[in-house]
């Protein structure tokens, strides 16, 4: 079962942003999956990376996007992205080091870690973006 369903009010009317955040939503049900029916370590550690892997390449485009049209919240919203993707790093490490376990807990701050990032941040720029010419 999904833990988090990807549905309209996610959209960021962006059709890039909109995908590659539902490529996040996916790799976190992956995740919740795995987890769900006891699969091992090494399975959750590669989706793990995959998830930081593919967050660092989404917050890249995001960033070259708000730039690239002058979005005046650009430096607010790079200290954002470096935050989140320090958080999901420590817990990779302390994952890898076996001080920490994909639990509910986890999935539920991954959830709210993505969640937040989407509806607090994202969301925002969409009216800029889009007077831009940037759908
Ligand atoms: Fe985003």
């Amino acid at each position: 079962m999904p833990i988090i369903t990807w549905s309209n009010d996610l959209s960021v009317n962006i059709k890039e942003i909109d995908s590659q955040h539902k490529r996040l939503v996916d790799l976190i049900n992956e995740l919740h999956d795995a987890m769900s029916v006891g699969k091992g370590n090494a399975i959750l550690g590669k989706i793990l990376s995959d998830l930081i892997g593919y967050t660092k390449t989404h917050f890249a485009d995001e960033e070259r996007i708000m730039q690239v049209n002058g979005y005046p919240d650009f430096s607010k919203n790079k200290l954002e992205h470096d935050k989140l993707t320090k958080e999901v790093e420590e817990f990779k490490n302390q994952f890898d080091a076996g001080k920490a376990v994909v639990s509910i807990e986890i999935m539920k701050f991954l959830k709210n870690w993505l969640s937040n990032h989407i509806m607090k941040s994202d969301k925002q720029y969409t009216q800029f973006l889009n007077s831009k010419g940037v759908f």
